[in-house]
This record gives C-alpha cells, structure tokens and sequence, in this order.
C-alpha cells in the first residue's frame, strides 16, 4: 500500500503544517496568482470597510493545496479582525456550533474548513446565523414548545471545500461571495518559489525555479514541497545555490515525471489503458485496482490529469484520451480509438 507520509502530492490536514504556515503569505500583496478572485475580493472588502459593515460571507472551493486557507487568514487580516478557524468534521453538535458563533466579536472571521463535511443539524442552526445573525432554539416540546432567539455579533463566514457539488443548496445560497480557486500557471507557481526561497533562505537559480513549478501540478502546496526536497539535495551536493541539474536530478530520485506525475498518476493511467482498454472504467473499480482511495483519485489525483487532457469523464466512467496514451508511450488500439470518438461526437 501507498505510504502517505512519503507523498508529496498528498497530505493529511496536519502534516507539514509547520513550515506551510511558515510559507504562507500574509497579505492580498504577496498571495500570487488568482488575479480575477483577488481583484473582486479586494473591491468587496474595501466597500464592506466603507460602509462599516462586517465582509459579505464567502465559499472558496478548489482543489487541495491551491491556496484557501491561506486566503481566509488574509480575508482576516485585510479586515483587520480575528479568525476562528475550525472544520466540518470537528463541529459534532449544533451545540458547539452555537458556542463558537456566541463567543465571536463584531467583524470576525469564522473560518470552517471542509464545510461540505458538516452534519445536517449543525448545518441548520448555521442558516439563520448566516441569513439574520441569530441563533433560533425550540424550546420544550408539544404545544407548550415556543422558538427563542439569541442575536449575534455580525460576523463574516468564510467556508472552504473541495466539492462545492456536495454542499447542500440552502447553505450555498447563503454565501454572498463564491470563489472557485484555479490551478496555477508554471509562471505563477516559478514566482512562489523565488519567494518561499526567499523566506527559507535558499538561492536558487531562475532555471531551477522553473523545472520545479512545471513539476508541481498547478499548485503551490507541492512546489514549496518539491523545493524543499529539491534544497535537500543540492545541500548534499555542497551547492551555494539550487541549479538546474540539482532540480532535477532530486526531482527524477523522487519519481516525479517531466510532467508532474508520480508514480500513482502513472499507475492509474496504466491500468485504464492495459486493464480497461482505455476505459471507461468506473471510479471505484479503477480505485480497487490500483489499491487507491477513490476519494483521494477524485480530489487530487483526477484534477491535473483532466487539466493536462489525459482523462475525460463520461457518465460511464473514466477514460483515457490520446494524450496519455503519447505521454506513456502507448498506441492506441483499435476499439480505444472509437471509444474516444464516439466521446468526442458526444462533446
Ligand atoms: N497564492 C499563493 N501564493 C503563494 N503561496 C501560496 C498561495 N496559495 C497557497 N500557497 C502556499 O501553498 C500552501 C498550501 O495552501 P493552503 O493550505 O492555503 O491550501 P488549501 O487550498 O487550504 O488546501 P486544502 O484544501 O488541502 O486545505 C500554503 O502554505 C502556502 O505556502
Ligand atoms: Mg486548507
């Protein structure tokens, strides 16, 4: 089986927080990329500021690593008021939901991670804490039960998720401003790397900086993770700065392909092209296969190989597209080239 601890694409919410939170920018001016989110943002915390009102509350969803909790801290800080930071999974009563919302000031942010994780009771007491900032409680039961309402401080909800599709309606209707994270550009990513490098205090030539971003899929959370393996190497190697053969040299030890792809990628694509005849194939089937957790496939390894136009989804499954067959060196058989055809009449 696959060791987590020894991925660099996927993490658990806890490991590498140290040096994550050592990396992470403090404000709208150092949080590269996200230019369309950032500009909007920006225009509704100034006019939120303008007219003395707590921010609107805001969903950002996108895939793993791509930067949302790092903007709910920045949220915070360019509103100039406290963050409570909690996640769906650990609010278990509405009980303790009701707590957290009565202890917050004027203005706060409450930040909760993986919202769509949140179970069905705590959701509620949620809608009109959002809608009228009050908390609504029956009391007592029968004919006797009357509906008491405790107002709360206006407070700015920031919820972020991977699967804005598995939040319920009501809760996403309640969110004034949603932003949908992208992945970034190899440009983008080589500028986080010059700054993380910066913050580490490593050199590290331009060169360098580039092979590493175009390795990272798209996202940050794994360019800071490569550059620290790749710093590693080039220390052994007695280098004063990270060059271009140092990059990849520890890029290929750590089995991360020209393109970004680990050894999972590659197994996933190998077997819907050898097992399924290039598919389609069904998640969980493909996931049972390769001995994967199909949640793990569909947030963080499917993104960048739909994004690189390896796979496509079909209501019938998974397929491999002509792109991965040619990144792996494979032909496409016969039946795998109607089946891609037939696919791409359909779109
Ligand atoms: N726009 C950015 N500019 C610079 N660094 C960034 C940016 N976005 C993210 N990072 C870096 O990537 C790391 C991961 O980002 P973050 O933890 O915010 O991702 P996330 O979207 O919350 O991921 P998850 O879904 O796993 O919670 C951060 O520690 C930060 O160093
Ligand atoms: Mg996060």
């Amino acid at each position: 089986m696959f060791d987590e601890e020894e991925s660099l694409i996927v993490s658990t919410k806890t490991e590498y927080d140290e040096v994550e939170n050592v990396l992470r920018p403090k404000s709208m001016e150092g949080y590269v990329g996200q230019e369309k989110v950032k500009t909007n943002l920006s225009v509704f915390m100034q006019a939120a500021k303008l007219r003395g009102e707590p921010l609107d509350h805001v969903l950002l969803y996108g895939p793993p690593g791509l930067g949302k909790t790092t903007l709910a801290h920045i949220i915070a800080a360019e509103m100039g008021v406290q963050i409570k930071v909690t996640s769906g999974p650990s609010i278990e009563k509405s009980g303790d939901l009701a707590a957290i919302l009565t202890n917050l000031n004027e203005g706060d942010v409450l930040f909760i991670d993986e919202i769509h994780r949140l179970n069905h009771n705590v959701e509620e007491i949620l809608y009109p804490a959002m809608e009228d900032f009050s908390l609504d409680f029956i009391l007592g039961k029968g004919p006797s039960a009357r509906s008491v309402q405790i107002p709360l401080k206006r407070f700015t909800l920031v919820g972020a998720t991977t699967r804005a599709g598995m939040l319920s309606s009501p809760l996403r209707d309640r969110f004034g401003v949603i932003c949908r994270l992208e992945t970034y550009s190899v440009d983008e990513l080589a500028e986080i790397v010059r700054r993380s490098a910066i913050t580490l205090g490593t050199e590290i030539d331009e060169t360098a900086s580039k092979e590493v971003a175009r390795r990272s899929r798209g996202t940050p959370r794994i360019v800071n993770r490569l550059l620290k393996r790749v710093r590693d190497f080039s220390a052994v190697m007695s280098h004063d700065s990270i060059t271009l053969e140092d990059a990849k040299h520890a890029l290929d030890r750590l089995e991360i392909d020209d393109l970004g792809l680990d050894n999972i990628d590659v197994r996933l694509l190998n077997s819907m092209i050898d097992k399924f005849g290039g598919g389609p194939v069904g998640l969980e089937t493909l996931a049972a296969t390769i001995n994967e957790d199909a949640n793990t496939i569909e947030d963080v390894y499917e993104p960048y190989l739909l994004q690189l136009g390896f796979i496509s989804k079909t209501p019938r499954g998974r397929m491999a597209m002509p792109k991965a067959y040619e990144h792996l060196g494979k032909t496409v058989s016969p039946k795998a080239k109607k089946q891609i055809s037939l696919f791409d009449e359909q779109n």
